[in-house]
C-alpha cells in the first residue's frame, strides 16, 4: 500500500546531509521510498546513513561538495542526472551558524557574516541553480529549502539591551526564505513548488555550539551541561516545551515533497513546537 507522502521512483538531492538534519531528512525520504543523492563537504563522514540506507536495501549515492562552490555542485549534480536521468526533489540544507570558533565568542565578528552568507544563502542559490535546468527542462520538481524560525522574527531584547540571536546567522536565514519567495514566482509557471521549512530547535552540532556559549557566558547556566541548558532553552520558549528532532523535519520536507502537497508553493512552515506564532 502507498503512503499518502509515497516517494517511490523519485531522486532527492540533499546537501549537507552527512549528519544532523539532513541526515534526518535524507533517512525519511529514503523510507518513503526515494533514491538518495546526498552531498556533504566530504562524503567519507556518510558511513552511518550509507550503511542504514543499504542495510535497508535502497539506493543511494554519495558525493564531496562544497556549496559555496558553483562547479563543486554542478559535478556532483551532473553525475546523478546522469545515473538517474532527473532529480525530482531538491533540499538544499546545508547551514552554518556562524564562522570557526563561534562557540568560543561572546560576539559575532565579520567571519560570521561572511560564513554565513556564503554557505546560507549563496550556497541554497548555487544548489538551486545547479538543479532548475533540468527541472524546467521536465517541467516538474519540489524545491525545499531549509531555513529557520530564526529568519522569520527577530529575538527578543537580552541584556545589554540588543537582541538575543545571532544577526549574520537570522539575517541569512531571512534571505534564503525571501529567495524562495522569489523562486516560488520565478519557477511556478514549470510546474516547480519551491517552499521552505523552518526548524526551530534541535539538539544537533549548532545548538551544542549555542549552548556551550551560553555556559561560557551566562553564569546562570555554570552547574548544566549543554544539553540542559538546551532544554532549559525551550521551556518557556515553546508552547509544546519539548524540541524537535530531525526526522520531525524530514516528515515535513516529505509532505511539501509529495503530491499532496501539489498546491502549495511560496510558503514557509514552522516546525517548532509553537514558537513564534507567525
Ligand atoms: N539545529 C537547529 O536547531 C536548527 C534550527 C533551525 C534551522 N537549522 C538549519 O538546519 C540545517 C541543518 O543544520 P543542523 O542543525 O543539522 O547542523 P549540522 O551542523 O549538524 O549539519 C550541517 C551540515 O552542513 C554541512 N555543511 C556546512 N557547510 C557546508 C558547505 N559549505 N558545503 C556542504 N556542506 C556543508 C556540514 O558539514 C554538516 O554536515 C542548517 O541549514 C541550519 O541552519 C537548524
Amino acid at each position: 500500500m502507498t503512503t499518502s507522502t509515497d516517494l517511490h521512483g523519485k531522486v532527492a538531492f540533499i546537501t549537507g546531509a552527512a549528519r544532523g538534519i539532513g541526515q534526518g531528512i535524507a533517512e525519511i525520504l529514503s523510507e518513503r521510498g526515494a533514491i538518495l543523492a546526498v552531498c556533504d563537504l566530504d562524503k567519507k563522514d556518510f558511513l552511518n546513513l550509507e550503511k542504514s540506507v543499504s542495510d535497508n536495501g535502497k539506493e543511494i549515492i554519495l558525493g564531496s561538495v562544497d556549496v559555496t562552490n558553483q562547479d563543486s555542485i554542478k559535478t556532483f549534480v551532473d553525475k546523478v542526472i546522469d545515473q538517474y536521468g532527473k532529480i525530482d526533489i531538491c533540499v538544499p540544507n546545508a547551514g552554518v551558524i556562524g564562522s570557526k570558533g563561534f562557540e568560543n565568542r561572546k560576539n559575532f565578528i565579520d567571519e560570521d557574516w561572511e560564513s554565513t552568507w556564503g554557505v546560507n544563502v549563496k550556497g541554497v542559490v548555487n544548489t538551486v541553480e545547479a538543479v532548475k535546468g533540468d527541472m524546467i527542462s521536465k517541467e516538474s520538481g519540489k524545491i525545499v529549502i531549509i531555513a529557520s524560525h530564526g529568519g522569520r522574527k527577530p529575538r527578543g531584547v537580552g541584556e545589554k539591551g540588543r537582541g538575543t540571536g545571532q544577526h549574520p546567522y537570522m539575517v541569512s536565514k531571512a534571505a534564503a526564505i525571501q529567495y524562495m519567495h522569489q523562486m516560488a514566482i520565478d519557477l511556478g509557471r514549470y510546474n516547480i513548488n519551491v517552499n521552505a521549512v523552518c526548524p526551530g530547535r534541535l539538539w544537533t552540532s549548532i545548538w551544542e555550539s549555542i549552548a556551550i556559549n551560553h555556559k561560557e557566558t551566562n553564569p546562570d547556566y555554570a552547574d548544566y551541561s549543554p544539553y540542559e541548558i538546551f532544554l532549559e532553552l525551550i521551556k518557556g520558549y515553546m508552547p509544546l516545551g519539548r524540541p524537535q528532532t530531525p526526522h520531525h523535519i524530514g516528515k515535513t520536507v516529505a509532505f511539501l515533497s509529495s503530491d499532496d502537497a501539489s498546491k502549495i508553493t511560496g510558503q514557509a512552515i514552522n516546525v517548532n513546537g509553537g514558537a513564534i506564532l507567525n
